[in-house]
């Protein structure tokens, strides 16, 4: 997914501002970890998957379209490391999700899946999605935000109130070879293209 060229928007500005000042109100959590090198531990947005990546589920397999569930969900690592403390990092752990019947969920292509950032957009708590007749969306415990599983976009609670792009979750572009398998499409890690976790994304009509 390629980033829009052209002028910086209005937007833009002003979104830089604002993630400066989550940074800042995120600096009191920070203060009292001074010994954690946290710049190690954030996808770098500026960095630069050039390959695509398996999706791993947590028993070490590969999503397949064939196996994985309709309606259902697996917490994921992405960019995987060598190094199993980094890859507990929250910024690294993805909600991957096979959506339910009525939104597309029995599909046998990409359009099945989607894979969020778990990271919640309000105060950072992870969110989950839930399958459960009534629910079929993803909430965050905290404060209750709750996500739209097709478009990650925050329907209710404090992230919903939150301007463009915090109020839609860094989304990963995934695609499925002949034999089934699912892949993570190299990201941008912008708010035009695939988001910077734990900030945002703007939605793309
Ligand atoms: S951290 Fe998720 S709703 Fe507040």
């Amino acid at each position: 997914m390629a980033a829009q060229q052209g002028p910086p928007r209005a937007g833009r500005r002003i979104s830089r501002r604002d993630f400066l000042k989550l940074m800042a109100a995120a600096g009191t959590v920070l203060t009292f970890t001074p010994f954690i090198d946290w710049g190690k531990f954030l996808p770098n947005p500026s960095g630069n998957i050039s390959e695509r990546s398996k999706v791993e589920l947590p028993d070490g397999s590969q999503a397949n379209v064939k196996t994985f569930q309709v309606n259902h969900s697996e917490a994921v690592v992405y960019p995987k490391s060598d190094d199993p403390v980094l890859n507990k990092e929250a910024f690294r752990i993805w909600q991957f999700i096979r959506l339910p019947e009525e939104l597309g969920g029995t599909n046998t292509d990409a359009a099945a899946f989607r894979m969020f950032s778990m990271v919640c957009l309000h105060l950072w708590c992870l969110w989950k999605y839930w399958p459960e007749p009534g629910r079929k969306r993803g909430e965050c415990p905290c404060h209750g935000s709750m996500y739209d599983p097709l478009t990650g976009k925050a329907f209710a609670g404090p992230a919903s109130l939150q301007s463009p792009p915090s109020n839609v979750l860094p989304r990963l572009d995934l695609e499925v070879d002949n034999n089934g398998d699912i892949w993570v499409k190299p990201p941008n890690w912008s708010v035009d293209g695939n988001g910077i976790v734990g900030f945002g994304r703007f939605l793309k009509a």
